[in-house]
């Protein structure tokens, strides 16, 4: 399971950017510091870890202008690669850029990572001064709307998101919605102001609810990913709190939890998956859940789908 986590301490903002030096500098014979420059104070970072607390991902993002964001230094730890981590950090800084109002991101991009950018919805724009004096870079430019956040497949998305109103009216008042998808990771979002107790803070009966259907996202998107259908059905959730949620309500299901067997829904038969949710409360950690949920095949033919 990896999260993202924004670099605070003393320690943690030594070792993001210990690696970002190892990864972005050190190949290229630049002496630690090299990897920092005038924007450091003004930016906002972030870094992904895993669960034994390594960094495995970092990234960065300042404004240019007040609609312009601009991306830098993202890079993934070589044992990670090609597993949808530099989309899941990208993605949170695409984030940050939103929240802070930008309409647009642009990045300048090493030839060797274009087609990265261009995965993630980036489209050439110019060409770039060089990098380090010597890497050849290509000025990358993408439109920060909703639609093109959800990063992959936004026709999947928006057919999940349409599914969850149309059959589930309630997400709609709890103001669930769709805020990423990478292939590789689902993140949803919620209302606090829509689900708010007498404390002040989130309706645990909600934060259950966002939970079991951010999982039941995943498990859709992944037959969509086969080319699989099914009827989807909870058969047993368990979730533990530890905090409040207090601010923003967050909850990311990653591939990596999920198990159980596609080949049965190929076969025409029910299938268990288990998986985990974890809910966060804008970037900290506030409760896990971990659900089972069948597969069941589609009956009747007339009801095809994977409502
Ligand atoms: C560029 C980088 C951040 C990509 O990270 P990653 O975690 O491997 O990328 P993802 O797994 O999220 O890739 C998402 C998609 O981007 C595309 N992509 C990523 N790396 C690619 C590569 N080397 N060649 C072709 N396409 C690539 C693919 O479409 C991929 O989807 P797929 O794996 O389902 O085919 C990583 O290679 C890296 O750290 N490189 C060194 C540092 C660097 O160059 N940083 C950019 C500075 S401008």
């Amino acid at each position: 399971m990896f999260k993202v986590v924004t670099p605070k301490s003393e320690e943690q903002l030594e070792a993001y950017f210990t690696f970002r030096w190892t990864y972005l500098r050190q190949p290229w014979n630049f002496p630690p510091g090299s990897e920092k420059d005038e924007y450091e104070q003004v930016a906002a970072h972030r870094m992904l870890v895993n669960s034994a607390g390594d960094i495995v991902a970092c990234g960065r993002i300042h404004m240019n202008t007040a609609e312009e964001a601009q991306i830098r230094h993202i890079a993934v730890h070589g044992d990670y690669h090609r597993r949808g981590l530099g989309q899941m950090i990208l993605g949170a800084l695409e984030n940050v850029a939103r929240d802070l109002g930008a309409i647009r991101a642009v990045t300048n991009s090493r030839e060797t990572s274009i087609e990265f950018f261009s995965a993630c919805g980036f489209v050439v724009e110019r060409e770039a001064p060089n990098e380090l004096g010597m890497l050849r870079r290509q000025q990358m430019v993408k439109k920060l709307t909703d639609f093109n956040s959800l990063v992959l497949h936004p026709e999947w998305c928006k057919e999940l998101q349409s599914t969850w109103t149309d059959t589930i009216p309630i997400t709609e008042h709890m103001g669930i919605k769709l805020r990423q998808y990478t292939g590789k990771t689902l993140e949803t979002k919620a209302s606090l102001n829509k689900n708010i107790n007498v404390h002040g803070t989130m309706f645990a009966g909600s934060i259950f609810s966002l939970a079991t259907l951010t999982g039941w996202g995943l498990i859709f998107l992944q037959l969509k990913e086969r080319k699989l259908q099914g009827d989807i059905v909870l058969g047993d959730g368990n979730i533990h709190y530890h905090k409040p949620v207090t601010m923003k309500p967050r909850a990311i299901c990653n591939i990596e939890s999920l198990q159980g067997k596609f080949s049965l829904v190929e076969s025409d038969k029910k299938s268990r998956f288990t998986l985990q949710v974890n809910i966060l409360d804008d970037q900290t950690p506030v409760a896990e859940f971990k659900g089972v949920y069948w597969v069941l095949p589609i009956r009747d033919s007339s009801s095809k789908g994977n409502g």
